[in-house]
């Protein structure tokens, strides 16, 4: 009844505990949402009548402008035509699956990455290669020799305070990969919603930035520095990949909401922005904090992890292998939601021995709770493995 894709659509699992932890009294470090109180407050009451009306594909043009403006300011040689608003950067996943994959297409992703990417790669058949992750990212020469032995049709990269891993690639890795990526003319799709999420001083600069000749989409998001309801974002792409990219996004959507894009653009333009991004640097930076201090006086026997230098997660490992899914169980019967880390690897692993911790959203006392529930699930699980 259904097309063939539908065989190798999978739930998010994400979804699925975050619908859970809706229960009253749950404790969650298992989405990805920027804090409810910490997002601005938008007048929608004044907006021009002619946002009623159907708009340009390409997205408003002064919200373009806006665009192309940052991302040059990142280093990133791009005008505005070759920006294109969409719904959430989340959408641009999409179109570069429509671009680049058919069944069986080779891709790289890193080790672990992004869930709704994997879940989107894998629904349009994907052969996905992996490229393990450290703190300082990804290796350039692994990066080459699978370039050069898998020839994958893009390369997918979150070398910003990555999810789930907050890991920052450093400035050595982000030019040998720059480098590595023209030398073979593979194009780049770089994610870095979270960008502006940044606690510590280091090293941003986008790898597309750095590229000289190979193809890359650059994607951006409002979701983590404004709110994710408004549902807009972006890519920037190089100049030949922008027509196909224009009409996938016709044929997705016609083009992103207006009123998001207006709101957006207006308030780019005030004080209020800058304002803003310090705040939230601000008090997320003592969220991360809070948490590195709960783990440090729990987990330290149990796991390791970074503290990451900005983004919204932590990313533990255990120091034995464990199913992390078993895990979450446990805690969920004691209202604690973490992620497992199973679900954010290509390849299907049984034992990951890595959760996903987020730390934007949830008190202090929370944090001190969920954290020791969490000790304890990994102290008994431990104990169990031995006997
Ligand atoms: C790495 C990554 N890419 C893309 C997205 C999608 O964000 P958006 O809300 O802009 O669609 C997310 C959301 O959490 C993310 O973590």
């Amino acid at each position: 009844m259904f097309s063939e894709r539908i065989e190798r659509l999978s739930g998010s699992l994400i979804r699925e505990i975050l619908s859970l932890t809706q229960r009253p009294g749950m404790i969650s470090f298992a989405g990805g949402l920027p804090a409810s109180h910490m997002m601005p407050c938008f007048d929608f009451t004044q907006l021009p009548a002619e946002l009623r009306q159907y708009g340009p594909s390409e997205g408003e043009p002064i919200l373009r402008e806006k665009i192309a403006e940052h991302v040059r300011q990142l280093g990133i040689q791009a005008t505005a035509e070759q920006v294109l608003v969409l719904s959430g950067s989340q959408q641009a996943l999409d179109l570069v699956a429509k671009l680049f994959i058919d069944p069986g297409t080779p891709m790289l992703v890193e080790a672990p990455t992004y869930l709704a990417a994997l879940q989107n790669f894998k629904l349009f058949g994907a052969d996905l290669h992996e490229l393990p992750l450290s703190a300082a990212g990804i290796d350039p020469e692994q990066l080459r020799q699978t370039a050069q032995r898998t020839r994958p049709a893009c390369c997918y990269l979150i070398p910003t305070f990555q999810n789930p891993s907050g890991y920052c690639y450093s400035p050595e890795t982000r030019a040998a990969v720059s480098q590595v990526l023209d030398d073979l003319m593979l194009p780049l799709i770089e994610d870095e919603p979270y960008r502006e999420l940044a606690y510590d001083a280091v090293e941003r600069r986008p790898l597309c930035a750095g590229l000289k000749q190979a193809p890359f989409i650059y994607c951006g998001s409002f979701s983590k520095t404004a709110t994710p309801g408004l549902r807009v974002g972006y890519l920037v792409a190089s100049p030949k990949l922008m027509p196909y990219l224009i009409k996938l996004k016709q044929a997705a959507d016609l083009h992103t909401n207006r009123v998001g894009q207006y709101v957006l653009a207006k308030w780019l333009d005030t004080p209020d922005y800058h304002a803003h991004i310090a705040t939230i640097r601000q008090y997320y930076r003592q969220q991360r904090d809070t948490m590195i201090d709960a783990l440090n006086r729990h987990c330290q026997e149990l796991a390791e992890w970074e503290t990451p230098p900005g983004g919204l997660f932590i990313w533990a490992r255990l120091r034995k292998p464990l199913d992390t899914r078993e895990i979450l169980k446990t805690t969920m019967a004691r209202n604690v939601a973490f992620m497992p880390g199973e679900p954010f690897f290509a390849t299907p692993v049984d034992t990951a021995g890595c959760i996903r911790l987020n730390f934007s959203h949830a008190s202090a006392d929370a944090v001190e709770q969920g954290i020791a529930i969490i000790k304890d699930a990994l102290q008994d699980a431990f104990v169990n493995l031995k006997s």
